[in-house]
C-alpha cells in the first residue's frame, strides 16, 4: 500500500547517513532524482482511490518537501566542509597562534615620539640620500671638516657630492627651508656611517632629531625639555647632567648624560663606574644655520637635539651587542613581546 510506503520512506530519509558529498549524492539519487523513490511514488498516484487522493497527495507533497530540505541542508554543510568531516566541534579551544611583536627599536622610537608629541612636537621625515648642502654645508660644517671625510661618509658613486646621510640633522634644514617659524618637530630616521661593524658600532643606525624654533626660545627651555624627556623615558628619579661640547650647527653645544639606569649612579660596568651615561647631543641652533635657511637670527632663536635610538634601547633593555638589532634573530626579537 502506498500509504505505508510513504511512512517507511519518511522514516528512511530522516535516518539516512549524510556525512560528506558522496552520501549526499547517494541520498539525491535514491530519493529525489527522476528515477528515484519519491518521483516513483508520484507516478503511482494514479492508482490511488479517488476518496484517498486528497490525503495521500498531501502526505506525498510533505515527503517531497522534507526530502528536499534534508538534501539541501546536507549539501550546504558538505560543501562548506569539503573534508567530509561533519564532526567539527565548534566548542573546542582554538589553536594558540603565535602573534608577532614590535622590534625593540620601534618600541623605543614610538615612545620617544609619544613623549615629544605630548609636548606639541610633530613628526617629520627626510630622504636618506642627501646632498652636501643639507647634510653638511647648511649645518655650518667648514669645507675641510673631518666628518666630510671618506672615512665617515658613504658617498654615492657617480653622483656629485651625494651621500647617505650621516645624521638626521639634515632634516632640520629641509624643514626650515620649506616652512616658516615657529617649528616644533621631531625627525626620526636611519643614518649611515662608514664604520667597521662591531658590538659597539655599525654602518647604519637610527636617530631622532628635535627642533624648536620660535621667538625668545632660550637655553632654559632646552634644559627643561631635556629633564622632562629623560624622566618620561627612564623614570621620575632620573637625573640629568649637561657637559659643554662642540657641534658646528649649535652654539653653545652640550652633551646630556643621565644617571645610570642600571646602578642608579652607584657605579657599574655600563656607566664605566662614573654613575652617568651619555644619551644625546644638543644646543642652541647656530645663527649661521638659521641664516642658511632664510630665518633672521635677530628675530628667532631655538634649540636642537639629536639622539641615537640604538643607544637608548641598549640602556633600556640592557642589550650588549648592537648587531643584535639588525640580525633579525627571532630568539632575540621575541624577548620584547611584553616590553613597552
Ligand atoms: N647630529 C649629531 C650627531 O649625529 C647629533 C646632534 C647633536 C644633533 C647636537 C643635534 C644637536 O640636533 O643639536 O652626532
Amino acid at each position: 500500500m502506498i500509504r505505508s510506503e510513504i511512512d517507511n520512506i519518511t522514516l528512511e530519509i530522516e535516518a539516512f547517513p549524510l556525512n560528506g558529498v558522496d552520501e549526499v549524492e547517494a541520498f539525491r539519487l535514491r530519493f529525489l532524482s527522476k528515477k528515484g523513490i519519491i518521483p516513483g511514488l508520484f507516478e503511482r498516484f494514479r492508482e490511488v482511490a479517488p476518496e484517498e487522493r486528497k490525503e495521500i497527495g498531501s502526505l506525498l507533497n510533505k515527503l517531497k518537501v522534507r526530502a528536499e530540505e534534508i538534501w539541501k541542508d546536507a549539501k550546504d554543510r558538505a560543501e562548506s566542509n569539503k573534508s567530509g568531516n561533519t564532526d567539527f566541534d565548534a566548542t573546542a579551544p582554538g589553536f594558540p597562534f603565535e602573534v608577532g611583536n614590535r622590534h625593540p627599536l620601534t618600541i623605543v622610537a614610538e615612545e620617544i615620539k609619544s613623549i615629544f608629541n605630548r609636548l606639541g612636537f610633530t613628526v617629520a621625515e627626510g630622504p636618506e640620500i642627501e646632498d652636501d648642502w643639507h647634510n653638511f654645508s647648511a649645518l655650518n660644517f667648514p669645507e675641510e671638516h673631518p666628518a666630510r671625510d671618506m672615512q665617515d661618509t658613504f658617498f654615492i658613486d657617480g653622483a656629485d657630492k651625494m651621500a647617505l646621510r650621516t645624521h638626521t640633522s639634515s632634516v632640520q634644514i629641509r624643514m626650515m627651508e620649506q616652512g616658516r617659524p615657529p617649528f616644533r618637530m621631531i625627525m626620526p630616521g636611519r643614518v649611515y656611517r662608514n664604520e667597521a661593524i662591531s658590538a659597539r658600532a655599525h654602518c647604519f643606525f637610527h636617530q631622532v632629531e628635535a627642533l624648536y624654533i620660535d621667538k625668545n626660545v632660550s637655553f632654559a627651555d632646552l634644559k627643561q625639555t631635556l629633564l622632562h624627556f629623560a624622566r618620561e623615558l627612564f623614570g621620575a628619579e632620573t637625573k640629568i647632567r649637561l657637559r659643554p661640547s662642540y657641534f658646528p650647527f649649535t652654539e653653545p653645544s652640550a652633551e646630556m648624560d643621565i644617571s645610570c639606569t642600571v646602578c642608579a649612579g652607584e657605579g657599574c660596568s655600563i656607566c664605566k663606574h662614573s654613575g652617568w651615561v651619555e644619551i644625546l647631543g644638543c644646543g642652541m641652533v647656530h645663527p649661521n644655520v638659521l641664516k642658511n635657511c632664510n630665518i633672521d637670527p635677530e628675530e628667532y632663536s631655538g634649540f636642537a637635539l639629536g639622539m641615537g635610538i640604538e643607544r637608548i634601547a641598549i640602556l633600556k633593555f640592557r642589550v650588549k651587542d648592537l648587531r643584535l638589532f639588525s640580525q633579525n634573530d627571532v630568539r632575540f626579537l621575541q624577548q620584547f613581546k611584553y616590553a613597552r
